[in-house]
C-alpha cells in the first residue's frame, strides 16, 4: 500500500520522479507505490540491452526475433499481419521483462535519403496510420505498452537534434499529423516519444501545442509522454508541455525542475500531473503476465511476414518463378551475408539468420554455384566479378542480389544519394553481356535508382525482410509463394524528380517543407511526372479481375476475381480527391484498402468503409477540419492505375473564384528567409544549456573554442553527414551522456563562458 499521495511528496522527490531511474528504467517512488518499468526498442525486434546501455545499436543486445523492419510490412499492406506482428513483440516484452515498447516508428517519408526510412511505414499518412495503429493493438494485445514514436515532422536524420521543420498547418495536420491522429485514435497507445527536432520553432519536447493540445486536447490521449533519448532540452517548458517522462536518466535534470518550480517558471501541479500519469502507467505495466516464447514459432512467422511483404517489380515473359530443376548461378554478397535490418537503436540480436545460399541449396531449382560478385562496401575486386562471370557462363540463369551496405542506411545519418555501389551494377552489365537470364533480387530498406533495370528479367524487392527472409526470397522465386506485396513509397526516375530534392539537405538548422502536401505520390501523380514504379503497385504470378463496382455514399465496394491459375492476393486501393480549389494540381490521396487471398478461379465482394479520414481538408482559414465539397472517388490497383471512379458530394459545395497556384507558386510561397547569421553581433555568446556545439566557438572561455574545434576535426574525419549531426548537438545533451550532476553541468558552462578554474573545480570535486 503507498504510504504517500503524489502531493505529500516533496519537491525534490518530485523533480527526481520526472526522469527514468537508468538507462531504460523509468523513475520508481516506493512512498507511491510506482515501480520501474522497462523501456526497451524497438519497431521490429526487441533490443534488450543486459549491459552497456545506449541509443545507437552500438554493443550487444539479447537474442531476439528479428521481423522484417517497418518499411519491408508496409509493403504487405496486410495490417491483420501488422497486428499479429506486434503481438509476437508484445509476447516477447513480456518474456524479457520489457514493460514498453519503443515503437512503431510512423514519421513519413519526405525524401527517400532520410537514413532511417527503413524503420518507417511509408510516405503516406493514411497508410503509415493504419500500420501503426495495428502494430499497437498488437503489442498492447497482452498488457505491454506500446509508444509510437517520433512525434512530429521527423524526416531526416542529418541534424536531427537541431533542425527546425517549417511547416504550414495544412501540411502538418494532412502529412505530418495525420498518420498520428490515427495511430492514437484507433490504436490508443499508452506511450508516444517526442520528437528530437523542433517544428516552426520549438522543440517538439517542448512544445504544448503538439502535446498538450493537439495530441492530448484534440486527439483525447490519455497516457504517457516520454521524450527521445536525450531529447529534452528546456527542463521546464518540456513538463509544461505535457512531457511526463525524460529518457534516460539525467542526473542535473532533477535539480533544473526543482528550480524552475521554485523560481515559478514551471507551476508543481504539472509535476504532479506528470508523476499521476507515469503511476497510472506503472500500475498497468506491472499487470502484464509473461509466456514462455516459442521462438521457433515466432522465426517461422517472421518468414510469413517476409513472404507477404516481398514486391515484385518486373516479370518480364514469365521469367519467374524459376522451373523446377532450371540451373541457377547465385551471385551477390547478399545472397550468402543477409542484408536483413537497418542500423542504428533498432538493432536487432536475432534468434536465428537465414540465406538465400543456403535456402536455395534444398529447394527445387539446381544451383549450379554461388559467387560473391562484389565486396558491398562498393569496394572494387575485379577477382570477384570474373569469378561471377565465369560462374554465370555455365548456368541458364542468373540470380543476383543486389543491396545497400550496412553503412548506407542507418540513425543519425542521410544516404548520400539513391544509388546502389557502382560495382554492382557494373556487375550487372557484364553478366547482361552473357545473354542469359537474369533475376535481381534488391535488399534495402528504402528506395534505390532502379534505372538498370532494363538488364534483368524480373527483379524482387526483398526490403530489409528480418531473419527468415531468405526463405522468402527463395520462395517466391521458385513459386511456392506467389509475391502480393505493393510498394509503399514511390520509386521516382531521378532522384532529381522528388519533390523536396533541392532543400532536403541545403541547412543544417531549417528544414522548409516548401513541397508542402505534395510528399511522394501525391506530387509524382497530380503533375504527372512520370516513375519508375509508382506507389502502390506490385505484381502478382496470377491476374485479377475487378467488376460491378459502386459507392453508396458510405463505402465502395467490388468484386475480384483470381483469373489466373495459381492462389494469390490482391490489393483494392481506395484514392480520393479532395475538393481543393485554390490549388492547380489537387492529388489524390490514398483513403482505404484490403488484401484479399483468392484461390485461383475464387471471387469476393471487397467493401471499404468510408471512414472518419476519407473526406476532410484542413481549412487554413478556418484552422479547422472541413468536409463540404465534391470529392471524386477511385478504387484501383496502385496509385495511377483506376478501373472505378465516382463522385460524392459532402454538404455545400464551396464556390470559388480565387486564382489558382500552380505548383512552384505554392513552393515557393513556403520557402522561408535565409537564416540569421549565428554569430552574435557583438561580445561573445554566453553557453546555455541549448547552446549547439558548433556555436562554443563565439564563447569567451578557450575550453568551449576548443571542445567545439574538437568536435569539428572528429566530424571532418568521419562522414560528412555524421559531423553534421555531431557538432550542432546541443550541450544538455552531451551533459546528460557525459552523465554530469547539475553542478557538473554548471561547471561546465561556466568554464566555456570563461570561467576556467571555478568551472574545473566544480566539474572535479562536484560542489559549488
Ligand atoms: C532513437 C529512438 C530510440 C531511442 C532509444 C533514439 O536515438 O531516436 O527511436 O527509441 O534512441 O534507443
Amino acid at each position: 500500500m503507498p504510504k504517500k499521495s503524489i502531493e505529500q511528496l516533496d519537491l525534490s522527490t518530485k523533480c527526481r520522479l520526472l526522469t527514468g531511474s537508468a538507462f531504460w528504467q523509468s523513475a520508481e517512488c516506493a512512498d507511491i507505490g510506482m515501480q520501474s518499468a522497462t523501456l526497451s526498442d524497438g519497431p521490429h525486434g526487441l533490443r534488450v540491452q543486459d549491459r552497456m546501455p545506449n541509443h545507437l545499436g552500438i554493443g550487444t543486445s539479447c537474442p531476439s526475433t528479428c521481423f522484417p523492419t517497418a518499411a519491408a510490412m508496409a509493403s504487405s499492406w496486410d495490417v491483420e499481419l501488422g497486428e499479429e506482428l506486434g503481438a509476437y513483440l508484445g509476447a516477447e516484452a513480456a518474456f524479457m521483462g520489457v514493460n514498453m515498447v519503443l515503437g512503431p516508428g510512423l514519421n513519413i517519408k519526405r525524401s527517400p535519403k532520410c537514413g532511417r526510412n527503413f524503420e518507417y511505414f511509408s510516405e503516406d499518412a493514411y497508410l503509415s496510420g493504419r500500420f501503426a495503429a495495428a502494430y499497437v493493438q498488437g503489442i498492447q494485445r497482452n498488457g505491454t505498452a506500446a509508444c509510437i514514436k517520433h512525434y512530429a515532422v521527423n524526416s531526416r536524420e542529418r541534424g536531427r537534434m537541431v533542425y527546425d521543420c517549417r511547416v504550414d498547418e495544412q501540411t502538418l495536420r494532412e502529412t505530418y499529423l495525420t498518420g498520428f491522429e490515427i495511430a492514437v485514435k484507433e490504436g490508443r497507445p499508452a506511450a508516444v516519444m517526442t520528437a528530437y527536432n523542433k517544428v516552426n520553432g520549438t522543440y517538439c519536447n517542448s512544445s504544448r501545442r503538439l502535446v498538450n493540445d493537439i495530441l492530448r486536447g484534440e486527439w483525447g490521449f490519455d497516457g504517457l509522454v516520454v521524450s527521445d533519448w536525450g531529447g529534452t532540452y528546456d527542463k521546464a517548458a518540456s513538463v509544461r508541455a505535457g512531457v511526463d517522462l525524460e529518457m534516460p536518466r539525467c542526473n542535473f535534470s532533477p535539480a533544473e525542475a526543482e528550480e524552475a518550480v521554485r523560481s515559478g517558471r514551471l507551476d508543481e501541479r504539472l509535476v504532479d500531473i506528470a508523476i499521476s500519469r507515469q503511476l497510472k502507467f506503472s500500475e498497468r505495466a506491472h499487470m502484464v503476465r509473461a509466456k514462455d516464447v516459442d521462438w521457433q514459432e515466432h522465426s517461422r512467422f517472421a518468414r510469413r511476414c517476409a513472404e507477404n511483404c516481398l514486391v515484385l517489380l518486373k516479370n518480364e515473359k514469365g521469367a519467374l518463378p524459376l522451373a523446377v530443376g532450371e540451373r541457377v548461378a547465385l551471385i551477390g554478397d547478399f545472397a550468402r551475408t543477409p542484408r536483413y535490418q537497418g542500423a542504428g537503436s533498432s538493432l536487432v540480436n536475432p534468434t536465428f539468420l537465414d540465406n538465400i545460399y543456403d535456402e536455395m541449396l534444398g529447394s527445387s531449382v539446381e544451383l549450379v554455384g554461388f559467387a560473391r560478385g562484389f565486396r558491398r562496401d562498393g569496394r572494387h575486386d575485379p577477382a570477384l566479378a570474373r569469378e561471377a562471370v565465369k560462374l554465370a557462363s555455365s548456368a541458364d540463369t542468373i540470380v543476383l542480389c543486389m543491396g545497400l551496405g550496412e553503412g548506407m542506411e542507418l540513425e543519425s545519418a542521410d544516404r548520400a544519394d539513391l544509388c546502389l555501389p557502382q560495382v554492382q551494377t557494373a556487375l550487372l552489365n557484364e553478366l547482361s553481356a552473357l545473354g542469359k537470364k537474369i533475376v535481381v533480387v534488391l535488399s534495402c530498406g528504402g528506395v534505390v535508382d532502379t534505372s538498370w533495370d532494363d538488364k534483368c528479367a524480373a527483379l524482387i524487392h526483398a526490403h530489409l525482410a528480418g531473419q527468415s527472409g531468405g526463405a522468402a526470397v527463395v520462395g517466391v522465386l521458385t513459386g511456392e509463394v506467389n509475391p502480393s506485396g505493393r510498394l509503399a513509397e514511390s520509386y521516382p526516375l531521378r532522384e532529381e524528380d522528388v519533390p523536396c530534392h533541392e532543400i532536403y539537405n541545403k541547412h543544417a538548422y531549417k528544414m522548409d517543407y516548401a513541397e508542402g502536401i505534395y510528399v511522394g505520390y501525391k506530387y509524382y501523380n497530380p503533375l504527372g511526372i512520370p516513375v519508375k514504379y509508382p506507389f502502390g503497385y506490385g505484381l502478382s504470378y496470377t491476374d485479377f479481375e475487378y467488376t460491378d463496382a459502386v459507392c453508396d455514399g458510405k463505402s465502395v465496394s467490388v468484386t475480384v476475381k483470381n483469373i489466373g491459375a495459381r492462389r494469390g492476393a490482391a490489393v483494392v486501393q481506395l484514392y480520393v480527391r479532395a475538393p481543393r480549389a485554390e490549388l492547380e494540381h489537387s492529388p489524390s490521396e490514398l483513403k482505404g484498402f484490403k488484401k484479399v487471398f483468392l484461390d485461383a478461379g475464387d471471387s469476393a465482394r471487397v467493401c471499404i468503409p468510408f471512414d472518419d479520414y476519407t473526406f476532410r481538408v484542413w481549412d487554413m482559414p478556418a484552422g479547422c477540419w472541413k468536409e463540404e465539397g465534391s470529392y471524386l472517388v477511385a478504387l484501383g490497383t496502385d496509385s495511377r492505375t483506376f478501373f472505378f471512379t465516382d463522385t460524392v458530394v459532402r454538404g455545400r459545395v464551396p464556390a470559388f473564384d480565387g486564382q489558382k497556384l500552380t505548383f512552384s507558386q505554392y513552393f515557393s510561397a513556403r520557402l522561408s528567409p535565409e537564416e540569421p547569421k549565428r554569430k552574435p553581433e557583438k561580445g561573445r555568446l554566453v553557453a546555455g544549456m541549448l547552446t549547439e556545439i558548433y556555436d562554443l566557438k563565439y564563447c569567451k572561455g578557450t575550453v568551449a573554442r576548443l571542445f567545439a574545434w574538437i568536435s569539428r576535426m572528429y566530424g571532418r574525419s568521419r562522414d560528412e553527414l555524421l559531423a553534421h549531426s555531431m557538432v550542432h548537438l546541443p550541450i544538455r545533451f552531451i551533459l546528460l551522456f557525459m552523465k554530469f550532476n547539475e553542478v557538473q553541468a554548471e561547471g561546465f558552462l561556466e568554464a566555456c563562458n570563461g570561467s576556467f578554474f571555478r568551472g574545473l573545480k566544480k566539474m572535479i570535486f562536484k560542489k559549488r
